[in-house]
């Protein structure tokens, strides 16, 4: 069942921190926010040492004016929990909650999220907390909902403190049942490192090059995901007892953390802080790098846990901490538009981050909406105008769904596996941006769907197009399924290094693709890495040899395929390297369906020839015809579907709309050539066919 939250209409918030402002400010600030048509506000996530400023004497008192008063003004209120803060009595006390680095030195006091998960201690703690918060406010009816903790594995998603090596090995001994086991799963009899006790067995630690046992590190990430989900489920299991009318959420996407598996088992929905702006700090090392539009992968993969979802922080300023993170102020319309960005993506509740700039502490230059000053200012404007717009649009939009035909599969296991493992993790990360940004320039709708042991046919099936680049790990049951979509009518596309792993991340001892080699119909005759001094061979296509460029190189990897079965069909070939007039990318027809086998990474002149070879466009090209630079996207309702036109680039460009359509934040109708402005939006309804 779809773990969406529910609204009727679309709402704006923003994160309020009362504990930073005179008591004299609230008010004000809560009248100004709804004249903004502001109507929810998050608090208290960080409030651990007002909430119990020494152990066990709690104080409520300070939040339930908070509260008291944004009821007062009409505002409903998210509570965090605020266990990503541990006071200082706690940690000083305790020593033992605290995270450690690989030599066990620990990470101090003077942050936030400096403990780890495992400690009991800490666990017992947080379950104090949380229960008493929970007992405090349940009642209260300004209170909608609760987010728990705050960006769960942000800052630092490894673990290393004593008490994480106690809870590796409980975690290890649930899951093989005997050192023997383990012993075979990790492969220890190379190099001796075959263990005879299970005090001998640690996280990975400092050793003499940063290369550890490959299966123990994937076995590390799933542990840690398994302890940060265990750690949410305390406090899950405490609200849902104590107060089982209010949902549960919680925020941000962040590493060792199989989110989908959390919100499968724990939450009402899944939220999301979406700061787009730092695209312009860390650029990526593509030349035509999407910048704030990739953030719509991210939110695609949001959409995937939740079809309708919260941004519990959306980017109203500047980001910018003390030391290394400062960005450049969004430009006027970038707030606006980011706003609809996440809307577009299934966000029906958007939270910015936040009221006003701190003028303190570590994040004093993370610019709110509101500057220090307080004053009316540009930012504030701009978020009032979405005020308004969600007023007109809001109760059409909330509810209605992203609709996309085309999926890039990903699983955590290859994600996790891949970030040690530079024979495929890399791959992944050059395949997926160019799928990504080919079928975001030509405006075809794309979701990206996270491969589950529970993922079904049926969930597949909704898809033309599946793109599952580099499954290094794959299971024979997993081909079975992706046989299963083939035959049904699906197009699959796979690249160099598939099927090559088990579970463990061993290798198989069959020809590569392994499981899915007969489906392919082809195997890995020969291979290599293309890096340093190893250049990458030329490609050329068989029948039209206009589709690709001639001296268009293949990225990453070159796998020789052989051909195994006569229907199998060669498209493209290498043209230089010892190699050269070997097949590089194959297809073959099974059932109703085709699969593509490509023996590199995919780069974007590939992606672009393969999307015309399969004549893949925008669904609605008979609508409207835009240019590269604006993203399209469709919301969809029963009657009515909502396309999103979201112009990126600071300059005005034009579009052409070739039937009349209705455009809902003007609301006016538009026909023929019309040109969008920088950092425009244009939302157009049209009608569904019954
Ligand atoms: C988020 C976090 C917020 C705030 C914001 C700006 O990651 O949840 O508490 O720190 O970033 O840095």
């Amino acid at each position: 069942m779809a773990k969406s939250i529910q609204m009727d209409e679309l709402k704006m918030g923003v994160c309020y921190y009362p504990e930073h402002w005179s008591e004299a400010l609230w008010e004000d600030d809560f009248r100004r926010m709804r004249e903004m048509n502001i109507t929810v506000i998050r608090m208290a996530e960080f409030a651990w040492s007002i909430f119990e400023p020494e152990e066990d004497q709690f104080d409520f008192s300070f939040f339930q004016k908070a509260l008291d008063l944004a009821h007062q003004y009409g505002l409903s209120v998210i509570l965090g929990t605020p266990t990503a803060t541990p006071p200082a009595w706690l940690t000083s006390k305790y020593p033992e909650v605290l995270n450690a680095n690989k030599d066990g030195v620990l990470y101090q006091h003077g942050m936030r999220r400096h403990t780890n998960y495992s400690s009991p201690i800490f666990r017992q703690q947080c379950e104090k907390i949380v229960r008493n918060m929970v007992i405090a406010y349940k009642d209260h009816p300004a209170l909608i909902g609760w987010q728990i903790d705050n960006e769960f594995n942000c800052h630092m998603d490894v673990f290393y403190a004593v008490a994480d090596h106690v809870a590796f090995r409980e975690w290890l001994k649930d899951r093989y049942e005997s050192l023997e086991n383990l012993n075979q799963a990790w492969g220890t009899v190379f190099w001796s490192q075959t263990y005879t006790d299970w005090a001998q067995v640690h996280l990975t630690r400092n050793m003499v090059s940063q290369s550890p046992n490959p299966h123990l590190a994937l076995d590390e990430k799933r542990f840690i995901s398994a302890n940060t989900i265990s750690f949410a489920k305390l406090q899950v299991d405490i609200i849902r007892e104590l107060d089982p009318e209010h949902w549960i959420t919680t925020n941000g996407t962040f590493g060792h953390l199989d989110n989908h598996e959390m919100t499968e088992e724990l939450l009402d929905f899944f939220s999301y802080d979406s700061y787009p702006q730092f695209a312009t700090i860390f650029p990526g090392t593509d030349d035509n790098s999407l910048q704030d539009r990739a953030w719509s992968m991210k939110l695609s993969n949001v959409r995937n846990m939740s079809p309708n979802f919260c941004v519990m922080e959306q980017q109203s300023g500047p980001g910018g901490w003390v030391d290394s993170i400062g960005m450049g102020t969004p430009r006027p319309g970038q707030i606006r538009l980011w706003s609809y960005q996440s809307v577009l993506h299934g966000t029906d509740l958007l939270v910015y981050f936040r009221w006003r700039t701190a003028t303190f502490g570590t994040e004093m230059y993370w610019h709110g909406i509101n500057d220090y000053h307080n004053q009316p200012n540009r930012r504030v404007r701009e978020v009032a105008q979405v005020g308004k717009e969600f007023a007109k649009i809001g109760r059409v939009i909330a509810g209605t769904t992203y609709q996309a035909d085309v999926a890039i599969l990903q699983d955590y296991d290859n994600i996790w596996d891949g970030e040690l493992d530079e024979w495929h993790g890399p791959l992944q990360q050059q395949s997926v941006r160019s799928w990504y940004k080919q079928l975001q320039y030509r405006h075809i709708p794309t979701d990206m769907v996270t491969l589950q042991p529970t993922t079904t046919l049926d969930a597949l099936s909704d898809y033309k197009v599946i793109i599952y680049a580099h499954p290094a790990i794959m299971t024979d049951e997993t081909a079975e399924l992706l046989q299963a979509y083939v035959s049904q009518g699906g197009t699959l596309f796979f690249g160099a290094r598939t099927g090559y792993k088990d579970l463990r991340g061993h290798c198989y001892m069959r020809p590569f693709p392994g499981a899915v080699a007969e489906l392919c119909g082809v195997t890995v005759e020969d291979f290599t890495l293309i890096k340093g001094t190893i250049p990458a061979a030329e490609l050329q296509w068989n029948g039209a040899s206009e589709r690709l460029q001639e001296g268009t190189s293949t990225a990453g990897f070159n796998e020789v395929l052989h051909v195994e079965h006569a229907d199998v069909q060669v498209v493209a070939e290498y043209t230089s390297e010892y190699y050269a007039g070997s097949p590089a990318l194959t297809k073959r027809t099974v059932g109703q369906g085709q699969v593509w086998y490509y023996g590199a990474a995919y780069n974007e002149p590939v992606v672009d020839a393969l999307l015309d070879e399969i004549e893949l466009s925008s669904p609605v090209g008979d609508l409207v015809e835009v240019s590269s630079e604006v993203e399209l996207g469709i919301r969809s309702g029963k009657d009515k579907a909502y396309v999103f036109l979201l112009n990126y680039s600071d300059q005005q460009v034009p579009i052409k709309l070739k039937k009349q359509a209705k455009e809902l934040l003007s609301g006016t109708t538009l026909q023929n050539e019309i040109n969008m402005p920088a950092y425009g939006v244009f939302i157009f309804e049209i009608d569904l066919p019954h």
